[in-house]
C-alpha cells in the first residue's frame, strides 16, 4: 500500500490533510513532535490506515530512521509540522530566530532529503509544502516571513531538479486557519473580528479548506501542475494592501464622476 508521508500531523492542518489522504486510500505516516494519537484513531474510526511516530522535523537522524520504517513506499509528503513566534525583528532573540527558522524551513529540508530518495525509487510521486500567505506580504512577524518566503523559493527551485524523478511539487499558502498555531490570538474577540473583516470571504478558514487544496496538488487532478502555489486565503491577500481605501477611492470617484 502506497504512503502518504504528513508532518505536523497531531494537529491543525496537518491532521486535516490526514484523514483527507487517508480516505483517498493511502496509507498516512504521522509525523509529530507530540506524537499524532488522536489522528491516528480518528483515521482509523473513519476505516483508514495510519502509522504514528513522534519525531522532531529538526533531527535529521531521528527522521532518516522513521524514513526506514514507513509502512509503504512513499508517493506522498505534507510537509506541514511548523511553530511561530510572534515578533517584530528587533524584538527577536537569535535563539528564537533560528528555532523558528529550524522548525518551518530546515525541518522541511530534512523531510525533503530523506523522502526523496525513497520516493524516486518507488517511481515518483506528489510533495506539497505549507507554506503561508506570510511568504507572499509583510506579516509582521519577521522569522516566520521569512521561513515561509523560504519554503515558496524552494519549492520553485525543486520543481526542475524533481522532475526527472517523476516528483511534483507544489506548496500552499494558507491564510488565516483555525488551529493550534493560532488559538490564543484568534480565541481574543477583538482579533478575531478585525481578522475576519479583512478576509473577503467574510470567515476564518478551517484546516479542512487547506487539506482539500493539498488533496489536490498530491493527486492525479494536479499531473501536470509542478512549482507553484495554491493560496487559499478566502482572498486576503487580493485585497491586503488596501483594505478600506478601496472602498474611499471608489466613493471618491463616484461622487466626483
Ligand atoms: N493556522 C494558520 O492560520 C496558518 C496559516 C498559514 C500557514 N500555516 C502553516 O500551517 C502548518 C500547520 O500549522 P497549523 O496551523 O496546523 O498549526 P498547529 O499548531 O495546529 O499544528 C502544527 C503541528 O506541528 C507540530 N510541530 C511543531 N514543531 C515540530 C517539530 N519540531 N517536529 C515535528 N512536529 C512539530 C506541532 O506539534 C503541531 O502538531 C504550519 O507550517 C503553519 O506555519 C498555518
Amino acid at each position: 500500500m502506497d504512503c502518504a508521508v504528513i508532518t505536523g500531523a497531531g494537529s491543525g492542518i496537518g491532521r486535516a490533510c490526514a484523514l483527507r489522504l487517508a480516505a483517498t486510500g493511502a496509507t498516512v505516516a504521522l509525523l509529530d513532535v507530540n506524537g499524532a494519537a488522536g489522528t491516528r484513531q480518528a483515521v482509523e474510526e473513519k476505516g483508514g490506515k495510519a502509522a504514528e511516530f513522534a519525531v522532531d522535523v529538526t533531527d535529521d537522524d531521528a527522521v532518516a530512521s522513521v524514513v526506514s520504517r514507513l509502512p509503504g513506499p512513499p508517493r506522498v509528503l505534507v510537509n506541514a509540522a511548523g511553530v511561530i513566534v510572534r515578533k517584530k525583528l528587533l524584538e527577536s532573540t537569535v535563539e528564537e530566530w533560528r528555532r523558528v527558522l529550524d522548525v518551518n524551513l530546515t525541518g522541511y529540508f530534512i523531510l525533503l532529503r530523506n523522502v526523496i530518495p525513497a520516493m524516486a525509487a518507488a517511481g515518483g510521486g506528489s510533495i506539497v509544502q505549507i507554506a503561508s500567505i506570510a511568504g507572499h506580504t509583510g506579516y509582521g512577524f519577521s522569522s516566520y516571513t521569512a521561513a515561509k518566503g523560504g519554503v515558496l523559493a524552494l519549492t520553485r527551485q525543486l520543481a526542475a531538479e524533481l522532475a526527472p524523478q517523476g516528483i511534483r511539487i507544489n506548496s500552499v499558502s494558507p491564510g488565516v486557519v483555525h488551529s493550534g498555531l493560532n488559538r490564543d490570538t484568534l480565541s481574543n474577540e477583538t482579533i478575531r473580528a478585525a481578522t475576519q473583516d479583512a478576509i473577503p470571504l467574510r470567515r476564518i478558514g478551517e484546516p479542512d479548506d487547506i487539506a482539500r487544496a493539498v488533496e489536490f496538488l498530491a493527486g492525479p487532478g494536479a499531473g501536470f501542475v509542478t512549482g507553484t502555489d495554491l493560496v487559499a486565503d478566502g482572498g486576503m491577500i487580493s485585497t491586503i494592501h488596501w483594505g478600506n481605501a478601496g472602498d474611499e477611492l471608489h466613493s471618491f470617484h463616484t461622487r466626483e464622476g
